[in-house]
């Protein structure tokens, strides 16, 4: 996936995480999303976060079983306290004997970095690094 690393979480999605259709649950890979979300708000340097917002998410594709889902997230934005991050999915499968990978959803989650006591909490997060992580708005 263009300019988003490596997969924070690349998994294959098995017969338990269906739905009664036959198809992949979304609660399971909007879970997962959130996960990797989280894994990316981490590059930000906090260390505990909790998720305040998910956007509006549409599923393009579905999930089948036997296939390999990655979850893709970085960080777009760095508030005083908040973290937005987006999350690709994509699904790879073979289909017809050739290898297919599938855009399957994007989501724009934020999160709000918290104390041990659920308090939110500035962000310490110098220019340097925020360009590092490819943020340029500030
Ligand atoms: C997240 C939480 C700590 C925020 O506390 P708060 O005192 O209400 O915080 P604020 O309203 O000042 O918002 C904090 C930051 O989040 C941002 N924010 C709040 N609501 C938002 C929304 N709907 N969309 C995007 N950003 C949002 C604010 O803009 C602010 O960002 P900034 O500090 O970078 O400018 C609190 O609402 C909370 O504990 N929520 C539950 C979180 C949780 O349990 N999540 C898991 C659900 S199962």
């Amino acid at each position: 996936m263009k300019n988003m690393g490596e997969p924070r979480i690349k998994i294959l999605a098995m017969p338990k995480d269906t739905n009664p259709a036959g198809n992949i649950f979304g609660g399971w890979i909007m879970s997962q999303i959130d996960i990797a979300g989280a894994l990316a708000a981490r590059d930000a340097n906090v260390h505990r976060v909790v998720t305040v917002a998910v956007n509006g998410m549409e599923f393009h594709e579905p999930i089948f079983v036997g296939d390999t889902v990655s979850y893709y997230a970085k960080v777009v934005k760095i508030g005083k306290t908040s973290i937005k991050t987006v999350v690709e999915v994509t699904a790879e499968r073979i289909f017809e004997g050739t290898k297919r990978c599938v855009h399957v959803t994007s989501a724009i989650i934020t999160y709000v970095a918290v104390n041990a006591e659920g308090k939110k909490q500035k962000i310490e997060c110098c220019k340097k690094h925020k360009l590092a992580l490819g943020i340029t708005d500030d």
